[in-house]
């Protein structure tokens, strides 16, 4: 459905971008990167973003699913946290199909978003299956 697309990789970049395979159009990011020491919790984060056009077909779902993979099997991480504001509920149906769990006790307002309704964001966890 999608492919990594090296000639987009930037080195330090944190995220990966992704082409549709059926017509190599670009559609978005996905990727790990280290939680940033404003944020009220530590350890990587997987986040994403695609192009409108491509929401509803289950593209954030497959490359979350091979970034989960990347950082248990290859980097070897213990743990892994996404995090969106509260009503971003696109983005936590992601967290939820991809295996994560809500941890509502880290639930935080985002010291980078002024005060109102964007700035409560929801904490996300998923552990390495201990099997592997
Ligand atoms: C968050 C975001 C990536 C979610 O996109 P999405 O399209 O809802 O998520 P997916 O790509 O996993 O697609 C899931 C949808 O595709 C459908 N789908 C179709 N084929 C599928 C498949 N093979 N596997 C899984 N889902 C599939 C699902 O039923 C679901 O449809 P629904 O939304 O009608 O329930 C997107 O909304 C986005 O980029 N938003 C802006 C940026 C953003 O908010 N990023 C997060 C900031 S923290």
């Amino acid at each position: 459905m999608y492919y990594r697309d090296p000639g987009l990789l930037v080195p330090g970049a944190r995220a990966t971008p992704w082409r549709s395979a059926a017509s190599a159009e670009f559609i978005g990011f996905t990727g790990l990167g280290t939680v940033g020491e404003d944020m009220p919790f530590t350890g990587v984060e997987l986040g994403w973003r695609l192009a409108r056009p491509a929401w509803g077909h289950g593209y954030a779902t497959e490359a979350a699913l091979a970034a989960l993979e990347y950082g248990f099997d290859i980097v070897g991480l213990p743990e892994i946290v996404a995090v969106t504001m509260a009503g971003n509920l696109r983005s936590q149906a992601v967290m939820r199909r991809i295996g994560m769990t809500s941890d509502p006790a880290g639930d935080f307002d985002d010291p980078d978003v002024d005060e109102g309704p964007l700035r409560r964001h929801v904490l996300y966890r998923k552990r390495r299956d201990p099997e592997n």
